[in-house]
């Protein structure tokens, strides 16, 4: 799905001559490395705020800790996510309530979210699936109707652009992840969260450092807030900063990768995943719809071609939640899961790759 050693090799001697830096200063959390890249990313996204953590998952865990959600609240959001973003919901100790998708963007359907608040409902949590940006208009809409906070799990979909503004911009909170392979990414794990309002950054930075709001500095520090210790290093912060200089290249060679996709998989067998107007996708992957796809998978994994179904199963059907009492019916998500394949779609893949990708599939695909 990705080409990290060559990623690693773009700006080898760059990245490490910042290593060589970090280690010999020693300043290896908290570093001035770390509030320079949450200055440059907010700059970035056009958002006032921004605090990186350890990793994606953490970021969505704080973003709902952030807002003192109740063991009764819901958080509404999909089930054809990675696992972490159940996962987060329900350790923050609130309930998820999963709705249905669109069949032809795999994101949040905004219908069936009207359908699903309640009086307990008190957060929105979009995913934007493979980069793709939900209706995030429609969904803010909703949301202020009804007092809602919005929470954009924006792990795969870093650099994208929703209604022409960056995503980062727009809800409450967006959370990315800067695992590797991810769109920004680093040599670990790593998360980041994007605010315009100021209360939630204060307890983000309070959450991820064991709930002292000032480090480093002179001591005694205080803890404030019950926390965690979930900071991103200043080695991975450091390898952002370079990276990020290149972000606008990446979603661009991805996009040009989708197209040549689109181009060479034409057939009325192969459905794509359809990006709304005015959005730009940042295609974490290339995910295409087929009926016979258990068998493509398996024929390309045998050729050892670089291809993947993710997420499987969906979240609400995952072993961790089978003792939950009423599992919904999510037909399109079902569906969608049941057909999708997933290319990769990294920015050091050459056409011909693209091509040999795309030629397999056509000859068995029905
Ligand atoms: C949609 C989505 N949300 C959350 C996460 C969790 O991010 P991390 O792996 O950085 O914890 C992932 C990871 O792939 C993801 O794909």
């Amino acid at each position: 799905m990705y080409d990290l050693t060559k990623h690693f090799n773009y700006n080898r001697k760059e990245i490490l001559r910042k290593i060589n830096n970090v280690l010999n200063k020693g300043i290896l959390e908290l570093g001035k490395e770390v509030e320079q890249f949450e200055k440059n990313f907010s700059k970035y996204c056009k958002v006032k705020y921004c605090v990186t953590v350890s990793s994606g998952s953490m970021a969505l865990l704080l973003a709902l800790k952030s807002l003192n959600l109740k063991s009764k609240d819901e958080v509404i959001t999909v089930a054809n996510s990675d696992i972490p973003t159940s996962h987060a919901i329900t350790l923050s100790g609130a309930k998820i309530r999963w709705v249905d998708v669109e069949e032809n963007t795999f994101n949040i359907d905004v219908k069936e979210i009207n359908k699903n608040i309640n009086k307990n409902t008190k957060v929105i949590l979009p995913v934007h699936l493979f980069g793709n940006p939900s209706k995030m208009n429609l969904i803010s809409k909703i949301a202020r109707k009804h007092k809602l906070k919005v929470i954009e799990d924006a792990c795969l979909a870093t650099g994208a652009v929703c209604d022409n503004k960056m995503i980062g911009s727009i809800s409450d909170i967006t959370v990315f992840s800067t695992n590797p392979g991810k769109i920004l990414d680093g040599i670990g794990p790593g998360g980041i969260l994007t605010t315009n309002n100021k209360k939630i950054y204060s307890k983000l930075k309070k959450l991820r450092d064991y709930g002292r709001s000032k480090r480093p500095g002179k001591w005694p520090v205080k803890s404030e807030i019950i926390g965690y210790n979930s900071k991103l290093s200043t080695i991975n912060a450091a390898i952002l900063n370079i990276r990020l200089k290149y972000l606008n290249w990446y979603i661009k060679k991805r996009n040009g990768n989708a197209e040549l996709y689109t181009h060479h998989l034409k057939s009325d067998k192969i459905k794509f995943q359809e990006i709304d107007k005015g959005c730009i996708s940042s295609w974490r992957n290339f995910p295409i719809r087929v009926k016979n796809r258990n068998y493509i998978y398996n024929e390309l994994y045998k050729k050892k071609l670089d291809i993947k179904l993710n997420y499987l199963p969906p979240n609400h059907k995952d072993t961790c939640y089978s003792n939950i009492n009423k599992i919904p019916k999510l037909p399109i998500t079902e569906k969608i899961c049941s057909q999708i394949i997933n290319l990769p779609c990294h920015p050091y893949m050459a056409e011909k790759e693209i091509i040999k990708i795309s030629k397999s599939i056509l000859k068995i695909v029905k």
